[in-house]
């Protein structure tokens, strides 16, 4: 079993200190989660290409951007060519989905299909050779500090079998309501990627948060 991934998600730091805000979890994380919506694909707005590109630049931990966007064809290989480690896009939201995959990965990037609330996981499992990484969302996306969906997990146990009867090099990760007391039943559920946004930057100590995050984690 590989070490559990936390990704603490700026969506909850302070967008006025982005820089300090990540640096607050540098010793610590495993990934840096960033967030970008369009206020199309979800009903929020966020960040885009140049705010990421500054932040590259200012640390050296990998990038997993989420992106939460309509036709992430015309986006998701400029966070590659950027830089990010991973880029994760919407299966809602693209018609080739493994044509993308194909793309960032000659772009360098690790490639991530995500899975919104409402969608089931069935059609999608005979894709996942093409992606490094599946992100199973455990709320509606499009806003942090919502309640964790425990009922979401069973897409994360269906996942799971499927990679591990197939052998694939598959990062299964949880993104929505992870914290002290939701890791554990998702990191048994399979999972083994969490984003936490809410549960670290509303920590006294974030970086101390995604320590503790982990070893709940561990199995
Ligand atoms: C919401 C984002 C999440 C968000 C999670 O759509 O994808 O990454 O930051 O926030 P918490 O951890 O507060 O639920
Ligand atoms: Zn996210």
């Amino acid at each position: 079993v590989p070490a559990p991934i936390v990704a603490p998600s700026i969506l909850a730091a302070d967008f006025a200190r982005l820089a300090e805000e990540v640096h607050a979890v540098e010793s610590t994380a495993d990934w840096l989660h960033v967030d970008v919506m369009d206020n199309h694909f979800v009903p929020n707005l966020t960040i885009g290409l140049p705010v990421v590109q500054s932040l590259l630049a200012v640390t050296a931990l990998p990038f997993d951007v989420h992106l939460m966007i309509e036709d992430p064809r015309r986006w998701a290989p400029s966070y590659a060519d950027a830089g990010a480690y991973n880029v994760t896009f919407h299966a809602e939201a693209c018609d080739n989905p493994v044509s993308l995959a194909k793309d960032l990965r000659s772009a360098g990037a690790k490639a991530g299909l995500a899975i919104d609330r409402d969608t089931p996981i069935e059609p999608y499992l005979d894709l996942l050779p093409s992606f490094d990484t599946l992100l199973i969302m455990t709320i509606k996306a499009g806003f942090g500090g919502q309640r964790f969906i425990p009922e979401l997990l069973d897409k994360v146990r269906a996942a799971r079998r499927h990679a591990d009867a197939g052998h694939l090099e598959l990062r299964i990760e949880v993104d929505g309501g992870i914290a002290a007391d939701t890791i554990e039943q998702a990191a048994v559920a399979g999972a083994d990627a969490f984003v936490a946004g809410t549960a670290v930057y509303a920590a006294a100590d974030p970086a101390t948060a995604v320590t503790q995050l982990r070893q709940l984690a561990q199995r």
